[in-house]
Formats: C-alpha cells, structure tokens, sequence
C-alpha cells in the first residue's frame, strides 16, 4: 500500500467527509431560503470535519459568507478563501486585537457598546469606514447588545460613526423545537430593534432557524449543523444527507464464559458465553464515555451492541450475533454511517449531533470524498 491507504491501513478508524453530500445540503438550504443568502458556520474546525476543506467545498457553491467564533479561526482559514470571501468572527475582537482584523481581511461581530467604542477607535484611527456586524439579545442571553446598551445607542447613535453595521445579527435559542414559543417571541425582538435602528441587513436563522419559515430568513442565515447531516428540526424526518461515516477496524476477539467481566470497572458481566471484539476507538477519540453500555456498532450490517465502559483507545462490542466470518482483526466496524447517524449515536450518549461531530478525534484517518462517483 501506498500514500493515503497506506496511512488509512495503519490507522485505528477512517472518517470519511463526503463533500458531495456537504454540497448538497448547501443547495438544498439556499433554495429553502429563496432570495437570503446562505452563509456557513465553520467555526470549531466546521464542527469537526475541517474547516478549510469544508469552505472550500462550499465556496463552489457560490457560498461567500463564513462564520467562525475565534479570531485565530479566521486567521488559520483566511490564506484558504477567496478574497472576496467574508469571514465573521462570532465572538468579535480580543480586546487588543482589532487591527488584525483588517491584516487577516475578516469582520468582526460586535457584541457590546465596548466592542463597538474599539471598533470605532481603529475606523477613526485609520481614518477609514470598518464593516462589523452587531449582534443583539433577544433573548438567550449569551451574546449581543442587551436592551440596554441598544437604548444606549438609540440614545447617541454616533458611537457607531465610521462603523458601516452590514447586518445586525441574533441568534435563536430554541428553534429546532418549532412549536417554542420563544421563536416568535424572538422573531417580534429582533424586528422592533430593527425597526428602531438604521437600515441595514439582518440575520437571525441557524439551520433549525430555516426550518422555522420565510419570517425567520432575512437577508443571511447562517447554518452549521445541518450542513453537517444534523437533523435540524426535532421529530420530524432529517432531510438532510449524512456527510461524516466513521469505520473502526477490530484489533482482538475473544470468547468469554458465564460471569466474565468486560472493561474498566466491570461494568458489564457477560450472562451466557459471549464473543467480544475489541475495536481501536476510544474517548480519547471523541467516543464519548457516556456511550458505555449503551451505543452499538455494526458489523456488515449486523448490529453489535456496546458492552463495558469506554476506555481512552477502545471499545468492546458484543459480537456473538454477527457472522463469524466477518469477525477478524483488521475487519471493518460502522461507528457512524447511514443507519447509525450522528443523531441516533448522540441520543444513545445522552447529548446532542453537534457534540458527536465536534468530539471527532484527530487520530482517525480523515478521507474527504470530492466528487459523486468515489
Ligand atoms: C451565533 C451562531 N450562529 C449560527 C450558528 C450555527 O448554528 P447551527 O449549527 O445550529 O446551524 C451558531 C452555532 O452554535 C451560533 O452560535
């Protein structure tokens, strides 16, 4: 073997990113939202699956709005993008730090009346008009302009002189519930601020936030999750395509008798002989501990049941109800893939898709599929 399936052969696990499908989540998100433009989150290495791939891939899609939540994010993506290609930093400036974002051509989002002074400060001292979008609460608390300091710039609006605000911005804190009615009671926020303040442009929608209807889009939203294959409306069908499958291999089998322990703690003890397989992925790789006992793989679509707790490189799976044949070391064991989705793993671990994909560990071989017919 050489180069890449050589690298894939050694490795414990292959995470395959399957960029055509990424694409098509983007097509199907931009024709949902009609005339708003369709950004993209990216930050936290695009929830795991590697930012500049990610962008890049949506790039071809005409995508030209990325979101990120760190300043050093932006910097590490921005030599990837086009030029004309924004890049907005979610959580704004480091305090300090705001020239560099004229260096690295991003865009902060500002949060607060301090955030919007040092902005200011830099436009006056380069005696330039610096773009920023303005985030405001309207209601989760976490980050933007709260009511007051809104008040507070109603009340002098030139402390946004030589800032031209490009979109004020909020973020939804339940909208993957559609029936919440902290949507609509958000939705009525955002537009009375609006209304209050200089026109300009607005983005409210994450994925769910799209999936809520035409009120909630504006003129960008800004999906993360639902590019990525996470299902972004509670109980209802995902229409959205899978892109991260995850393909451990089996290091060791071994038959266990009547009482037989399994792991850390003995957590589990086997109730008649069982065969175990013990496969090379661990917490240590973002397969999370609350999965022990609880999460099941699939062994040439034979499901295989998680058995004993989580160790930091393994995991130990029941495989007696799986063909002997396909039970050898080295043999391929599905962690994540069309049956066993993001979603379903993340309800087994008692967290959400999000947390699955961006625990994804950095010892997997990574495989990026770029087009259809791979
Ligand atoms: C402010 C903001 N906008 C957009 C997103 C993307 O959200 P989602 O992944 O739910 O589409 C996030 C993610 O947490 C966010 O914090």
């Amino acid at each position: 073997m050489t180069g890449n399936s050589e690298a894939a052969g050694r490795a414990g696990a292959i995470l395959t990113i399957d960029l055509p499908a990424l694409r098509h989540n983007y097509r199907f998100l931009q024709n949902k939202l009609g005339k708003a433009r369709c950004g993209a989150a990216v930050k936290a290495d695009a929830y795991g699956l590697g930012a500049i791939k990610v962008a890049q891939a949506l790039q071809q899609e005409a995508c030209r709005d990325f979101f990120v939540a760190h300043l050093d994010e932006a910097i590490a993506l921005r030599p990837h993008l086009l030029a004309e290609s924004a890049i907005y930093v979610m959580h704004g400036s480091p305090v300090g730090y705001e020239a560099e974002f004229l260096e690295f051509n991003c865009t902060p989002v500002l949060n607060s009346l301090e955030q919007i002074a040092a902005w200011r400060a830099l436009a006056t001292a380069k005696q330039k008009t610096l773009p920023a979008i303005v985030q405001l609460d309207t209601g989760m608390s976490r980050m933007g302009m709260s009511p007051q300091e809104v008040q507070a710039w109603l009340a002098d609006p030139a402390i946004t002189q030589g800032i031209q605000v490009t979109h004020l911005m909020s973020h939804l804190a339940c909208a993957e519930d559609q029936q919440d009615p902290m949507n609509q009671q958000q939705l009525q926020t955002f537009r009375a601020l609006r209304a209050l303040l200089p026109a300009c442009g607005a983005t409210l929608a994450n994925s769910s936030g799209i999936f809520l209807g035409s009120d909630f889009h504006f003129d960008m939203a800004r999906p993360g999750a639902a590019l990525y294959g996470v299902a972004p409306v509670a109980d209802l069908p995902n229409p959205m395509k899978a892109v991260a499958s995850l393909q451990a291999k089996i290091i060791q089998i071994r038959t266990i008798a009547a009482g037989a322990g399994v792991g850390y703690s003995i957590t589990y003890r086997a109730p008649a002989a069982r065969t175990i397989a013990t496969v090379a992925v661990g917490y240590a790789d973002g397969w999370l501990r609350s999965l022990s006992n609880r999460g099941v793989a699939y062994i040439a679509g034979q499901a295989a049941p998680m058995v004993g707790n989580v160790s930091m490189d393994t995991i130990t799976l029941d495989v007696s109800n799986v063909d002997a044949a396909q039970l050898y070391p080295g043999a391929p064991v599905d962690l994540l893939s069309a049956t066993n989705t993001v979603d379903i793993v993340a309800r087994l671990a008692h967290t959400i898709g999000y947390e699955i994909l961006t625990s994804l560990g950095q010892r997997y071989h990574r495989h990026y599929l770029e087009s259809e017919s791979e």
